[in-house]
């Protein structure tokens, strides 16, 4: 889970890199570096920390380099760990992304051959692997393919080479890349954020791609079927920047009511979600034709079962979203955890199975979408990153639009997958010709109200900073919620664990006295999602009354609180009209408590301990 990036043909390539890195930090910053070619030699500079330990000023005069943001997975994060690594005479400098797991084998074998190690980490091999290859081939870009097949593991890299002026090399498998384009510049790095603000073209790389960038141009050497296109980004550098907010949670769960209106608007109408953003797929795996690929919706809903898999905030989502798609389409709904999955092939006829995952690029889903893929099922990707690797293995996606997420905790995104999985079930029922309950379809009208609930509810933030200020002060809390909305109770506890460190256990309200009622205490935090809407709303009003019985000091994030506030309770009010507008507004309220409880603790809340926003390892 690091950042990485390589630049040729700008003005100041440390400034360029430097900056770069910065946006990059979010996948990672317990180490970074930037290497430049200079007067024939490779200039590298590192530091164990963030990258403002690093000065661009000091380093010399380039119009090309690469550079690298770590989140250290082999050896500790010091300055001789952090990328990039040089080989034994330090001519080649190399950033990568991944792990490498044949790298003990590699290293024992290298150093019998006499190459020395400085670092203790998977990546410093393929620096003395180039080194080889670059002896026998005199030519950096046929020394990373060399390098590469010797490769076990997932990668991108980025080389250098100090005899090569003029040229940065790049190549991946199983981690993404992608090339930025600019009037006589290119970049070359792990996500758009790195080089927004200089360009809008970009060129999303395949895995077995040999890329070469040059003043001149760029090549690509791979097995496509179809020729390299440029695409424009749809989004600008203000969607990736803080905009006056603090930190960028806050802004991105304000951009929830655009975010949600961009999954919703002109979807709701059967027929309104094309698979693949209304594209043909333009890139395809080698093995097969981009025709291969294409399936549409109805294939899709031939199937009795989706089987959903993924990790996090996006396992919450589907979780949150299979009980639309039972209701609505009449679909069997399954859910599983990205990590654990293994496809049972008796099943593919009866079922399909849908990847859910912002980034497009969590190595545990991606290893589970492509376990299922090679059992036969027919597979879709939901996502929010058009040309990442979940795009380009499923046979069919679906875009979120939910713009750039750079806070770690997922906020805006969890939303938009949620609005889009709704929409989704809806299409399906309408091709399978399955007549929902009506007050279900009722429900789905409202949806298009949703995004201005989610701001009215949004601009009603005093009471759950009351409340996240108070949780502050404890180490553990507990969230509760029923039927549809247990998984938003799972959703806000995740929140509240990830960026204030309390401890938050989420209960459907029933199961309390089977057992985790024991854990209540007096003074015990409980959030309880308490919708108007609720089949049987008296039954939350008896478990918070049983919890507040053994000292609880319980809170209801409701859309009703005059009958709650008349028990005694205290209220975090919600605009919502229907059971489906209640999810989306508590949970804007449940992720204020969550954020306003790390402010108050002094948290990273952009960037918690021991996380990164993107996982691309298992
Ligand atoms: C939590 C969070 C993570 C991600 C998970 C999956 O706030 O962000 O739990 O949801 O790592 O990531 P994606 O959706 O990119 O597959």
């Amino acid at each position: 889970m690091c950042g990485i990036l390589g630049c040729i043909g700008v003005e100041d390539a440390a400034q360029v890199l430097h900056d770069g890195l910065k946006r990059l930090e979010y996948r990672g910053y317990d180490s970074a570096g930037i290497a430049v070619a200079h007067e024939g030699d490779i200039q590298v500079d590192k530091t164990a920390g963030r990258v403002e330990a690093i000065e661009p000023t000091h380093i010399p005069h380039s119009t090309f380099g690469l550079a690298h943001t770590r989140w250290a997975t082999h050896g500790e994060p010091n300055e001789a760990n952090a990328h990039p690594h040089t080989d034994c005479a330090g001519r080649i400098a190399i950033a990568h992304n991944g792990i490498i797991e044949n790298h003990d084998e590699l290293r024992q074998q290298l150093r019998q051959d006499g190459h020395a190690f400085t670092s203790t980490t998977d990546t410093e091999v393929i620096a003395h692997l180039i080194e080889d290859a670059y002896q026998a081939t005199g030519d950096l870009g046929q020394a990373l393919r060399q390098a590469r097949h010797r490769l076990e593991g997932s990668y991108a890299i980025l080389a250098v080479h100090a005899d090569e002026p003029n040229l940065v090399v790049g190549t991946r498998h199983e981690s993404p890349l992608v090339v930025g384009i600019d009037d006589g510049a290119l970049y070359l790095a792990s996500d758009i954020v790195a080089f927004r603000e200089h360009t809008d073209r970009v060129v999303h790389l395949e895995d077995g791609d040999l890329v070469r960038l040059t003043p001149q141009g760029l090549i690509v050497d791979g097995q496509r079927t179809e020729p390299v296109q440029a695409e424009q980004v749809a989004w600008d550098l203000e969607d990736a920047t803080k905009a006056g907010f603090p930190h960028f949670m806050l802004k991105e769960m304000h951009e929830q009511p655009r975010a949600l209106r961009e999954a919703l608007t002109g979807r709701t109408q059967p027929g309104s979600i094309e698979l693949n953003d209304g594209d043909t797929p333009t890139c395809s795996p080698s093995n097969e034709t981009a025709r291969d690929r294409g399936i549409d919706l109805a294939q899709v809903a031939d199937h009795d079962q989706l089987i959903f898999i993924a990790c996090g905030s996006s396992y919450n989502a589907a979780l949150a979203a299979a009980h639309e798609f039972e209701q609505l389409a009449g679909i069997e709904a399954r859910v599983e955890r990205a990590s654990e999955y293994e496809p049972n092939p008796w099943q593919t006829d009866r079922a399909a199975v849908v990847a859910v995952t912002q980034s497009g690029e969590t190595a545990d889903t991606l290893r589970a979408l492509e376990a299922a893929k090679q059992a036969g099922f027919t597979t879709l990707a939901v996502t929010n990153t058009n040309g990442s690797t979940a795009t380009r293995t499923a046979h069919g996606w679906v875009p979120i639009r939910a713009g750039p997420e750079i806070s770690v905790a997922a906020t805006k995104t969890f939303a938009s997958q949620l609005a889009v999985l709704h929409n989704l079930a809806a299409h399906l029922a309408h091709l399978r010709g399955f007549t929902p309950d009506p007050r279900v379809r009722e429900e789905l009208d409202h949806l298009q109200d949703v995004p201005t609930q989610v701001q009215a509810t949004l601009d009603e933030a005093g009471p759950a900073n009351a409340v996240g200020q108070r949780l502050a002060d404890h180490d553990r809390c507990f969230v509760l919620g029923s039927g549809p909305n247990h998984p938003l109770a799972e959703e806000i506890a995740l929140k509240i664990k990830e960026i204030s460190y309390v401890h938050a256990e989420a209960f459907p309200a029933g199961e309390l006295k089977h057992g985790p009622l024991a854990l209540v205490e007096e003074g015990t935090p409980v959030l309880a999602l308490a919708p108007r809407t609720a089949e049987d709303p008296e039954a939350m009003i008896s478990s918070m009354s049983e919890v507040a019985a053994r000292g609880a000091d319980v809170i209801a994030i409701t859309d009703e609180p005059q009958p709650i506030e008349e028990r005694g309770f205290q209220t975090v009010p919600v605009a919502s009209k229907t059971e489906a507008g209640f999810v989306y507004s508590a949970l804007v309220q449940g992720q204020r408590i969550a954020y306003q409880c790390a402010v108050e603790r002094g948290c990273n809340v952009d960037k918690p301990r021991n996380l990164a926003k993107s996982v691309t390892v298992e």
